[in-house]
């Protein structure tokens, strides 16, 4: 390496960046098949933010009403508005019964019914009989903090494995071997501020989402998309990231999240005349109508003047007329999160909320396997050798063009578990490491040094809050072509901004300056893909709105967008076909057709 820095050497056969539900449940799958793994991340793991998750992990066990996996591939297929790769639904919906059994015997402490099962219950746009039977029971639940249980029985297992963890390390950069397979990650220890070097056959990006690039969400001050961001700089493109997904109900001003299971439990959205308004624009699901209707419908209420409160620009969610009972049993944390954020008491009192940024669709592009892929000689599907993605900050993509209440914490752990399973098929325990160019680092090491003593004119708040505010009013529910290419214009302008980004403390332990400047980068690269590829996107398909566009168009748009940036800041844009197979014949192809709930 050729640097001024020192930097220590460390040799693993897998690293995972990350350790949230995906990062952990590779992590611990790895070491399990014997390969000598390495997890870094920047939180103590049970700090990642699938602590916050609430409502549930989705599987068609069957417990408390009749399911099948194949209607839960349906509602999946239904609910991307047709963008998902059906050959990977298939995988996750299949793969969700022995997921969750799993986690069951790791000792998640589910929820349980009278008979001792895990109880499960209704979330948006999970149905029977391929949308035709009733809404499934099919959300596996610990009350309503599901993810906060899974977290630590997955730290738990990780550490009964021989798994080495490196925590409050920040990943800055990929390290590539001379024939461009990923083959280590440089990293900071923030309390020392030493410089490491991780090197391994792969490396497995469980970095999260990048929600922190708006203004109003429901992501923690963590979730900046490290991975997405690194990805970026290492010149790969990212995948269908105009879909940026709305939860119906964050609370009001705090933004923080309430669970679609209070609606699942029967929890009622209501306008200023007091109107369960969704029978009006879900006639079957009302409330439990998938995630991007419900936010459109509510958005339109309010609008229209029939939002609630002084400025008429929120919504109710209405539990009082919910046994205290269940509330205090079932929905504990919302009701302290509502206490707390909003003021009310939830058996007396509705909830104020508004649709918040929630959890992005697009992502680190991936096959069903958990391998990074990408366009390359006419090939869609090539694989970029040692780089994976998992969990949030992948694209498989599962979700298409919006994901289903719950299926999140599902696709952390059937892809934490497949990324593992496949690195076991290609890599030998203790297999000897590849050189590396001697200048492999290199780049990585210059964006240090120029961000650590950058010295212009703007704090990195600054430029934060600037892209926060315009990705909030431009990449919005709704989008319109004027408002896309203005925020294209401005996204733009806040990224060049950012060589005027000026950093205070120039030394290297304990500085998060330095670290939220790393993250900012790392934002406006993704923030930057998002609002191109949503100004590109001419028609409009589950969460991406357009009021210029307002059918889906199969013709022309049924695929996904990839999208790259260069070092000058310029974006390129291209596509791959959506994935409209199976893996074999327990399941058919759902063709598309009008999305209706
Ligand atoms: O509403 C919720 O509990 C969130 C679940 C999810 O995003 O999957």
């Amino acid at each position: 390496m050729t640097s001024a820095y020192k930097i220590t050497e460390h040799k693993y056969d897998m690293i995972v960046v990350g350790a949230g539900g995906a990062g952990l449940r590779a992590t611990f799958g790895l070491a399990h098949k014997g390969l000598q793994t390495a997890c870094i991340s920047k939180v103590f793991p049970t700090r990642s933010h699938t602590v916050a998750a609430q409502g549930g992990i989705s599987a068609a066990l069957g417990n408390m009403g009749e399911d099948d996996w194949r209607f839960h591939f349906y509602d999946t297929v239904k609910g991307s508005d047709w963008l998902g790769d059906q050959d990977a639904i298939q995988y996750m919906c299949r793969e969700a019964i022995p997921a969750v059994i799993e986690l069951e015997h790791q000792g998640v402490p589910f929820s349980r019914t009278e008979d001792g099962r895990i109880y499960q219950r209704p979330f948006g746009g999970m149905t029977t009989h391929y949308g035709e039977g009733p809404a499934a029971q099919r959300t596996c639940a610990a009350a309503d903090r599901t993810g906060h249980a899974m977290l630590h029985t997955l730290y738990q297992q990780s550490l009964k494995h021989d798994a080495r963890f490196f925590i409050e390390y920040f990943a800055l950069d990929l390290i590539f071997d001379a024939d461009g397979a990923c083959r280590g990650v440089l990293a900071l220890d923030m309390a020392e501020g030493t410089l490491h070097l991780f090197r391994a056959h792969g490396v497995v990006l469980a970095t999260g989402g990048y929600g922190r690039a708006y203004f109003s969400c429901t992501s923690a001050h963590t979730c900046t998309g490290d991975g997405g961001g690194m990805v970026l700089r290492a010149g790969l493109g990212l995948q269908d990231m105009e879909f940026v997904q709305f939860h119906p109900t964050g609370i009001y001003g705090a933004g923080c999240l309430i669970t679609e299971g209070v609606r699942g439990e029967g929890g009622i959205l209501r306008n200023s005349n007091g109107e369960r308004f969704m029978e009006r624009y879900a006639p079957n699901a009302k409330d439990l109508a998938s995630r991007d209707v419900v936010s459109r419908s509510m958005t339109i209420e309010i609008n229209e003047g029939r939002g609630v409160g002084e400025h008429k620009d929120h919504i109710h969610l209405d539990l009082t007329h919910l046994d205290p009972k269940d509330i205090h049993e079932k929905l504990p944390g919302i009701a302290e999160s509502a206490r707390i954020f909003a003021g009310v008491d939830v058996t007396k009192q509705p909830i104020p909320v508004i649709p918040t940024v929630h959890y992005n669709m697009g992502g680190i592009p991936t096959n069903y396997h958990g391998e990074v892929v990408q366009l390359k000689n006419g090939d869609p599907d090539a694989v970029v050798p040692g780089l994976y993605a998992i969990g949030e900050a992948a694209c498989v993509s599962v979700h298409g063009a919006n994901r289903l209440g719950s299926n999140s914490l599902l696709d952390l752990v059937v892809f934490g578990r497949a990324v593992a399973n496949r690195c076991a098929e290609t890599i030998r325990p203790g297999e000897l490491h590849r050189p590396l160019p001697a200048d492999a680092a290199d780049k990585a090491l210059t964006t240090l040094d120029h961000l650590r003593n950058s010295n212009g004119s703007l704090p990195t708040a600054t430029i934060r809050d600037r892209m926060q505010r315009s990705m909030q009013s431009h990449a919005a529910v709704f989008r319109t072509q004027e408002t896309l290419a203005e925020g294209v214009r401005q996204i733009h302008e806040i990224r060049e901004s950012f060589a005027e980004v000026k950093v205070s403390d120039r030394s290297l332990i304990w500085n998060s300056d330095l670290i939220e400047t790393y993250e900012l980068m790392n934002l406006l690269g993704q923030a930057q893909v998002t609002i191109t590829g949503a100004e590109n996107r001419k028609e409009s398909r589950g969460a991406h709105a357009r009021e210029d566009f307002p059918e889906r168009d199969d013709a022309n748009w049924h695929k996904h967008t990839l999208c790259w940036l260069d070092d000058d800041g310029n974006t390129r844009v291209d596509y791959r076909p959506v994935h409209m197979y199976t893996l074999d014949d327990e399941v058919d192809v759902v063709p598309p057709k009008k999305r209706v709930y």
